[in-house]
């Protein structure tokens, strides 16, 4: 059994990294101080997160940081690394500024980087999908309800957390990091 830490406060996160990493009995890191998510890329965000879990605990399990955030192919792949700060509601900014656009295509991009006591692992996982018009769906959170991965014929919202536990770009990043996984 591998103990890690995961380094976000985002409970959906957690939820959808549990079952993505079977085997691994992950915990949330509840401190003050996060890093400002200010790197250039989500692995600088994502190793920075890691390594301030790793300086709060102690005996230090590994640490796991996550960035992720939404790409518009209409906005040159804006918001991007600066999804969670862009706009107070983003999805009424990302629907505004991709409504005029033909091209509606998005993806989500997930990073993560897990410190172990001798050395770094990394996965990156992506999920494709185009815009809806409108929000629709309960579940997920962020931009998810406007989310339609590619292939569904519904949001990601309205896909529920259960599809989005094995399909979502944490998923995949997560599947990506077990592969580096020493076994
Ligand atoms: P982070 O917490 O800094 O990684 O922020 C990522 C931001 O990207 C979130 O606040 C959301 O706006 C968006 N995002 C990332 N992953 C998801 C997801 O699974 N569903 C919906 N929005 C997401």
């Amino acid at each position: 059994m591998i103990r890690a830490r995961l380094c976000s406060q985002n409970p959906h996160k957690l939820e959808e990294l549990r079952a993505a990493l079977p085997g691994w009995e992950l915990e949330l890191l509840e401190a003050n101080g996060y890093p400002a998510e200010d790197g250039a890329t989500y692995y600088e965000n994502a190793r920075a997160k890691a390594l301030f879990g790793r300086a709060h605990v102690k005996p230090s399990p590994w640490t796991i940081g996550e960035d992720s955030g939404i790409e518009a192919a209409a906005l040159g792949g804006r918001p991007g690394v600066r999804s969670a700060r862009w706009a107070d509601d983003g999805v009424a900014r990302l629907l505004e500024e991709v409504a005029a656009a033909d091209d509606r295509r998005v993806r989500y991009v997930c990073e993560l980087v897990c410190l172990t006591p001798d050395r770094e692992l990394r996965g990156t996982g992506i999920l494709d999908g185009t815009l809806a018009t409108a929000p629709s769906g309960s579940e997920g959170f962020g931009y998810d309800p406007i989310f339609v991965p590619a292939g569904e014929t519904r949001t990601v919202a309205e896909l529920g957390n259960a599809w989005k536990r094995r399909h979502s770009h944490r998923a995949r990043a997560a599947r990506a990091l077990l592969a580096a996984a020493p076994s």
